[in-house]
């Protein structure tokens, strides 16, 4: 069966009872700041879920192109994709679990005739805030579904909101429990590599979810606190490309109709057979999915660019000629030509015939400095050079390599790297990337470099020390200048006398002091004319604007330490700053003294 024949399918089954058919959104959503991407079909239905009415009622159906770029780095097997179809109902307040379990039942079985002894179920287990889902155990047990096939996970898994488990939602997010469906390919044996036994949500690939019916029913409201939203909603995802393998009874997405003209040109075009090797495997489907993604991000009007959507488009077509540099081990070739067609996704495309040799273009941009980069790679493999963050961020700077380029290289040559390794690299990588990006920009947005942890104990550092001045000094003491990097606080300030060695010495004993007693610190936004009554300093002739954040350092706003005007960060607590030392005192001006600041301990 096709692909558009599922999706048929599906809409017309919840029309038939009684949904809307609403149209799919862009995959940028305009409105949105909050994420690069539609990644589901109910983001841009979070207002109604909340509460607000939908002016074409409260059953509704859709099919969302979406895009998920924390998958990408498991594109390559046979299921995970960046962009994908997610089919999906709603009920706004209307029904619950017992239709919506009952309906997506009878979709799978009896509409795409999969065989209900090969459908596993999952439900939430329950934990100290949210009761286990006992009710859709009653559903499922109801439907057929045996006592074996249905499985209780934690938050981890039968937990959904945007953002993940409850602790990870912020204030605000809306979320709830789950219960998933998984289809059981009997003809795959489970990979004692990931377990030792084998179960649903097991990575091995015996199972594939194909449908998640999400009961949309909590707000997150402060720590560790759930409301009830004002109605109980149903959000069902179910990812196209999957369920169409499933019904072909194959695990591969890769498989079915919307890849398989693709994956056949490359094969032609490459000289190699699908299926013939892992490696080269590997490689088509990475080269498809993300042809397949930067071609709808173009359609939907992103283009390449250093930052947000456009930098993940720039990724995918790097990523995706890189991989045509493994497979053909020849760095002369570009991107192939590919046609894909519109794939019959219901969405507007915007002038489709150009996106081909966009996407053509900047790939032949990425394709010399391949060869370049390359050779570096190859090279500190050959000569067993140790791998450090400097040489990969020196890969990005001058050739364009993103760092999970570098490393998909180098583990193909055999080098191994463990998650740890990898979480220091991109740490490393950060701040190098951020430090070029100030130093080039000569930004020092409110006198900071960046934000590393040294910055922001030396911010918070540079509050308590002007603070400790006007304790000692007097309140003349105001900040005329402040400039902190990684290796010191620079900070300006008005006195007529040069400072004595005693008064140094007292301020920083009293910084120290502080530091030591490991006060919080928090802030407090407020009306600016508020905020001045309070006796929080401020730069006087500074323009702020009508409502400001005043940080304070201790437990009590009114008898805290320190109040300063400032826009952050900093952090949570003095005793994160450890200690500091003041390295020199300098006259600048008649009547204005610099003084610099040192972590010290
Ligand atoms: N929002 C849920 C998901 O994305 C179900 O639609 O899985």
């Amino acid at each position: 069966m096709k692909a558009s024949e599922v999706r048929k399918r599906y809409i017309d089954f919840f029309v038939e009872r009684g949904h809307r058919q609403i149209p799919a959104a862009p995959l940028v959503l305009p409105d949105d700041p909050t994420t690069l991407f539609t990644s589901s079909g109910m983001q841009p239905l979070v207002p109604y879920l909340m509460g607000e009415p939908y002016p074409a009622g409260k059953r509704l159906v859709d099919s969302q192109p979406s895009i998920r770029t924390v998958d990408i780095d498991e594109v390559g097997d046979n299921r995970h994709l960046t962009f994908f179809e997610m089919l999906g109902n709603w009920s706004l307040g209307d029904y619950f679990k017992k239709e919506q379990l009952a309906w997506i039942f009878e979709f799978f079985t009896k509409e795409l005739s999969l065989p209900a002894e090969r459908l596993w179920v999952s439900v939430f287990e329950g934990n100290n805030q949210v009761p286990k889902d006992q009710e859709s155990v009653e559903v499922w047990e109801k439907l057929g579904i045996p006592e074996k096939r249905i499985c209780y996970y934690g938050v981890e898994k039968n937990w959904w909101s945007r953002s993940g488990t409850p602790v990870q939602m912020p204030v605000g997010e809306i979320g709830g429990p789950d219960s998933e469906v998984f289809f059981e390919f009997t003809q795959v044996k489970h990979d004692s590599r990931y377990g030792k036994t084998c179960h649903p949500n097991c990575d091995c690939g015996r199972f594939l979810e194909i449908g998640n019916s999400v009961f949309m029913q909590y707000k997150k409201v402060g720590d560790n606190k759930l409301e009830e939203l004002p109605n109980k909603n149903v959000d069902f995802g179910g990812g196209l490309e999957r369920i169409t393998a499933v019904v072909n009874n194959t695990p591969d997405v890769f498989a079915t109709d919307l890849f398989k003209p693709v994956i056949k040109s490359l094969e032609e075009l490459f000289k190699v057979n699908y299926g013939d090797s892992e490696e080269n495997d590997r490689s088509l489907r990475i080269i498809a999915d993300h042809l397949r993604a930067a071609y709808m991000l173009i359609a939907n009007d992103v283009l390449s660019s250093n930052k947000t959507q456009g930098y993940v488009l720039r990724r995918l077509i790097r990523r995706s000629v890189l991989h045509v540099r493994l497979l053909t081990k020849s760095d002369r070739l570009g991107l192939p030509v590919v046609e894909f067609g519109s794939f019959g996704i219901p969405i507007r495309l915007k002038d489709t015939n150009g996106v081909g040799s966009i996407i053509q273009e900047e790939a032949g941009k990425f394709v010399k400095a391949l060869g370049r980069g390359m050779k570096k790679l190859e090279e500190a493999v050959s000569k067993k050079e140790k791998i450090t963050g400097d040489f990969v961020f020196d890969l990005y700077q001058t050739d364009g390599f993103p760092l999970e380029i570098s490393l998909e290289v180098l583990e193909r040559h055999g080098r191994e790297f463990t998650e740890e390794d990898k979480k220091l690299f991109e740490e490393d990588f950060e701040k190098h990337k951020e430090t070029s990006r100030t130093t080039s920009a000569g930004v020092f947005k409110g006198g900071l470099a960046d934000h590393s942890a040294e910055v922001i104990k030396l911010h918070t550092a540079t509050h308590l020390l002007l603070a400790s001045l006007r304790k000692v000094l007097g309140e003349h003491v105001v900040q005329k200048g402040q400039n902190i990097t990684r290796e010191r606080a620079r900070f300006d300030f008005p006195n007529p006398e040069k400072l004595t060695d005693e008064q140094i010495k007292k301020v920083e004993g009293m910084v120290n002091e502080v530091i030591k007693k490991d006060l919080p610190v928090n802030f407090k936004v407020m009306v600016k004319e508020e905020a001045e009554k309070t006796g929080a300093i401020h730069a006087f002739g500074e323009k702020y604007a009508d409502t400001v954040k005043v940080y304070y350092v201790g437990e009590n706003f009114d008898t805290a330490f320190s109040k300063e005007f400032c826009g952050g960060p900093h952090v949570s607590s003095t005793g994160k700053i450890g200690g500091v030392r003041i390295k020199k005192v300098e006259t600048i001006g008649v009547n204005l003294r610099r003084m610099y600041v040192v972590l010290d301990g």
